[in-house]
């Protein structure tokens, strides 16, 4: 069974039981709190708390289907025979439509007809003598274990708590609740000694949690659980595992989702490098297809993690095609994309090779590798720590990622207090491609200019018309530059009228709301969005105006990711600087605040 069949019997079977199958989300979430994508239900959160409608927007109750996701919590312990960072999920959904029985019925008939797999054992939420006791706010799963032995009389089940059998939420707060999850073996794997692996995670997602731990529910934060709007089901299948149990093969590189890259690779690398190699550049492709660029903060700064440490090694050429032709058929941009994304490769590589010999040679003097060590190669020659371990090998044995990571975080708390304006480089407080700051006080006058931008964005529309689009804008602590079509020169009025207008609103002293919407919501309800920009489902939209008149009658309303002033009297005074062309159609207004 390849992994092709294993997903069109996926989507076939939940189809069949008429859920309404929904295509991947961006691997990049609209949620700030998590930098990526990392379980298929973070799509449909909204349909969980009650704040989207299901019927609405899917014509169904129940969804289906196969998410990009990448999780970097164990990106150390990637190379062995379980931890990989990009994979994909199979999930089935319900928001209201069916429950636990349903939800454990199709579970048990998918895994044991469709795939034709036996399960070892099921595991269900309950106090369980190794992990403790149920949490505080969420009570033990009475029903599950009789709902499994009505299913097969036979069937094994084990208790477990928190840690194990808990999810969520994803980010600060979100839906949560107890999960039953099913372990499977092979005849190969048990003759190997390996245990049964955890194939499916089924969540009945029933409370809303409001703290701000992460993923695990402590028991003592009983109080911070809400019963959810509408309890429904998530559920999580990861497909390198299920095939890696489908195939009867003994890990998951052994499938082939991984096979064509790791046997691409020269026969000299060992195991792990072989595995790092393959997981990265998967986890590489699919970020660079969805636009990000490997850089020194957030997402970027990941992808350059996960480049790098391929870049130190002599990769083949075509190894891209590899991975690009694994999932030329579910992922078509990405084949589409193939030009852009090995030039992402290529722009970074030279980067890195410049810097690399460089580092190299730093490193062949250096007798031992600490952290602070560590930091210095990466600051200097952009060596990540991994690569770091990989070439100094017995120099840096006792470098720990924990300790080179508190390093970083100690040069960027130094980098904010000591305010250096490094733009573009490492240290800045703030980048979000549209404002660059170095530390709080640009941050304040950054975030003052930026308000002013959504009003001079919104004057202009009302001064031009519609037919003004944003086409950049960039924003440092002393000015605003704002892109925009417009096929002519303003004229000197027009230009006025534009300052006028933008400092009307802010002598209003109009209220800036944020609210987190569905994208398709954000467009129909006219915010404005950036073209060139992808944007996840969920989006933010800020709403500058009279809260009274409703957010329909913004003075400005747009999809943005802020940060933004509180009241647009915090602004001051706007001044418009210049009105100049940047190229046929596109004008250019820079300003500034008094
Ligand atoms: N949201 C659950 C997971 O990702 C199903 O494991």
């Amino acid at each position: 069974m390849t992994h092709q069949e294993i997903r069109e019997k996926f989507i076939k079977f939940f189809e069949s039981k008429g859920h309404k199958i929904v295509p991947s989300s961006s691997l990049l979430p609209a949620d700030p709190s998590v930098l990526f994508t990392t379980a298929g239900m973070q799509q449909f959160k909204l349909y969980y708390t009650g704040q989207s409608d299901a019927i609405k927007d899917f014509g169904s109750l129940n969804t289906a289907s196969i998410q990009k996701c990448l999780r970097t919590s164990d990106i150390d312990e990637v190379g062995d025979d379980t931890h990989n960072t990009f994979l994909e999920m199979l999930g089935n959904f319900s928001f209201g439509g069916y429950w636990k029985e349903l939800a454990i019925a199709y579970a048990y008939e998918f895994i044991t007809k469709e795939i034709g797999l036996k399960i070892d054992y099921v595991s269900v939420f309950g106090p369980s003598t190794s992990s403790g006791q149920a949490a505080k706010g969420m009570p033990a799963d009475e029903e599950s274990e009789k709902i499994w032995k009505t299913v097969q009389k036979d069937i094994v089940v084990k208790k477990m708590g928190i840690e194990d059998n808990t999810w969520g939420p994803t980010g600060n707060e979100g839906p949560c609740g107890p999960t039953t999850e099913i372990y499977v073996n092979t005849a190969l794997r048990q003759a190997q000694g390996q245990p049964a692996v955890e194939v499916w995670n089924i969540v009945f997602n029933q409370f809303y949690y409001k703290g701000n731990r992460g993923q695990l529910l402590d028991e003592t934060d009983s109080d911070k659980f809400e019963n959810l709007k509408t309890a429904g089901i998530d559920t999580g299948m990861g497909l390198e595992r299920l095939a890696m149990v489908a195939q009867k093969k003994k890990d998951i590189f052994e499938t082939d989702l991984f096979e064509p890259i790791i046997s691409g690779l020269p026969d000299h690398f060992d195991t792990r490098t072989k595995r790092i190699i393959a997981d990265h550049l998967r986890a590489f492709v699919f970020l660079a297809s969805e636009g990000v660029i490997p850089s020194n903060k957030e997402q970027g700064y990941v992808m350059r993690r996960l480049m790098r440490r391929v870049m130190a090694f002599n990769i083949p050429h075509n190894i891209i095609d590899t991975v690009i032709n694994i999932y030329a058929e579910q992922y078509p941009e990405l084949v589409a994309k193939k030009g852009e994304i090995i030039k992402i490769f290529k722009d970074e590589f030279s980067k890195f090779t410049k810097t690399l010999s460089g580092g190299k040679k730093e490193l062949d003097r250096m007798e031992k590798i600490d952290a602070m060590g560590a930091f210095r190669l990466y600051e200097s020659f952009g060596l990540p720590f991994e690569v770091i371990k990989d070439i100094a090998k017995d120099k840096a044995k006792n470098l720990t990622r924990e300790d080179f990571d508190k390093e970083f975080k100690k040069h960027q708390e130094k980098s904010r207090a000591g305010a250096e304006k490094k733009f573009g480089g490492h240290g800045l407080l703030l980048d979000t491609r549209e404002l660059k700051v170095g530390n709080e006080e640009e941050l304040k006058k950054a975030t003052r200019l930026h308000t002013a931008t959504h009003l001079i964005h919104a004057s202009l529309r009302k001064v031009l018309g519609e037919e003004v689009k944003q086409a950049g804008s960039d924003i440092t602590a002393e000015r605003l530059r704002f892109d925009f079509s417009f096929p002519r020169k303003l004229t000197s009025e027009e230009t006025q009228k534009v300052e006028d207008l933008a400092n009307e609103a802010v002598k209003k002293d109009y209220k800036v709301t944020k609210e987190e919407v569905a994208y398709e919501d954000a467009i129909k309800s006219g915010a404005l969005a950036f073209f060139k920009l992808k944007y996840p489902p969920i989006v933010n939209v800020y709403s500058i105006g009279d809260p009274s008149t409703g957010s329909g009658q913004a003075f400005s309303k747009e999809l943005c990711g802020g940060p933004h002033v509180s009241y647009t009297s915090e602004i001051g005074k706007i001044k418009i600087t210049k009105e100049e062309a940047v190229s046929a159609g596109v004008r250019r207004i820079r300003a500034v605040l008094d």
